[in-house]
């Protein structure tokens, strides 16, 4: 039923909340999202003024905040690999004020599922005034930063009505695929050519619905850990570090957990102190050959100082134990299906704690004010 959901339906039905049911459109976001940036042979199709601005620039900056610059660094290797250039991320809210020093050829690309952000706008309009050439990735047509960027691209995601964003994050991610595929085939990258995005983005979907079919199990790993808490961690490194950062901000905004995503490899320069008899640390473990088993050995160490860890991990990286297993996908995409645990996890924690999962205190849907 998952991939029949209608995405332009804003009611959330027989849904408890919109969380649920907008966490529950992401297989469907994933396919829809092949069928408009990529024609039947499966070549991306793109407006090319976009593509010759990118190659055009010596350096890519993404602006961004909250979940909309986590997702910036979510994709900022598969960016690099494919497009070769180095990106740098912005937070906008510090960006508006303090504009670090830019490189000759700059494009700005701007996240942002409201294109309504002002702190990303207060960058844009510095970005229009110096010539920098633009594109915002939003889910809004029409919307202020898609009005007054260079050139945009609609992440077709449905409205995300919760406050907590969670196809906005995966759609952003999918859409910049397609941006990395389509210019790195314009410039005969090998890594462009061997990468077939709408395969992937299939596989993608595959995995995502297999996570949502254990949503019993993810809340039975969260009833326990997460009920009276007053902190947790989420750890991960290289990729799962950035979904570790998503991760943590999706529980706090939504569960009032003080968390914090860290790099695995950084908590023995000092976050480790903090972990105590069973602190809760939730362990990203992607396949990633390079750094699993470092991350393992962080696992160790927490667990020896008393932690209650949940772990986290790709198929091919899981060992007998691990509490939630996720299919493989590609590394260029694995954020989107490790963030998917995530944020069911956030959102359990939000209702077995008795809070509008909806509607967190304190926040809006879209920040407006600088
Ligand atoms: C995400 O769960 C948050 N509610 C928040 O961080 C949000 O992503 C941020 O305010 C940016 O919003 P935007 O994507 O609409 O620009």
């Amino acid at each position: 039923y998952i991939a029949e959901l209608d995405l332009s339906d804003i009611g959330k039905g027989t849904y408890p909340f919109y969380m649920l049911k907008e966490i529950d459109e992401q297989p469907a976001v994933m396919r829809k999202l092949s069928q408009i940036y990529a024609d039947e042979t499966g070549k991306v199709v793109m407006d090319d003024a976009i593509i010759q601005a990118l190659i055009k620039a010596d350096r890519i900056y993404i602006i961004a905040a909250g979940t909309s610059y986590n997702a910036g660094y979510a994709s900022k290797y598969l960016l690099e690999e494919l497009v070769e250039k180095p990106v740098e991320l912005g937070i906008a809210s510090e960006w508006g004020y303090n504009m670090p020093r830019l490189s000759e050829k700059p494009f700005f690309i701007f996240l942002s599922q409201s294109g309504e952000t002002a702190d990303s706008r207060q960058v844009l309009v510095k970005a229009n005034e110096l010539g920098i050439p633009s594109l915002t990735v939003t889910n809004v047509p029409g919307s202020t930063l898609s009005r007054e960027a260079n050139f945009t691209l609609l992440l077709h995601a449905g409205p995300e009505i919760a406050v907590a964003s969670t196809k906005a994050y995966t759609a952003q991610i999918a859409v910049l695929a397609f941006l990395a595929k389509a210019t790195g085939t314009a410039i005969a990258n090998k890594k462009a050519a061997n990468f077939d995005v709408v395969h992937e983005l299939s596989l993608v979907a595959q995995s995502i619905e297999a996570t949502l079919s254990e949503k019993a199990l993810i809340e039975s790993k969260v009833t326990g850990l997460l009920a009276t808490t007053r902190n947790a961690f989420y750890i991960g490194r290289g990729q799962d570090y950035y979904v570790a950062m998503e991760a943590s901000l999706k529980l706090k905004e939504i569960s009032y957990i003080q968390c914090e995503g860290f790099a695995a490899g950084e908590l023995k320069h000092g976050t480790i102190a903090l972990i105590e008899e069973n602190t809760p640390v939730l362990a990203l473990i992607s396949n990633n050959p390079k750094v699993a088993s470092h991350t393992r050995g962080n696992v160790s160490e927490v667990v020896a100082r008393g932690a209650n860890v949940v772990t986290i991990v790709e198929q091919d990286a899981a060992i007998e134990g691990d509490d939630i297993v996720i299919n493989n996908v590609h590394p260029y995409l694995s954020s989107i299906s490790m963030v998917i645990p995530t944020q069911l996890i956030a959102y359990y924690a939000s209702l077995h704690r008795g809070l509008d999962v909806d509607k967190p205190r304190n926040l809006a849907k879209s920040v407006t004010v600088e």
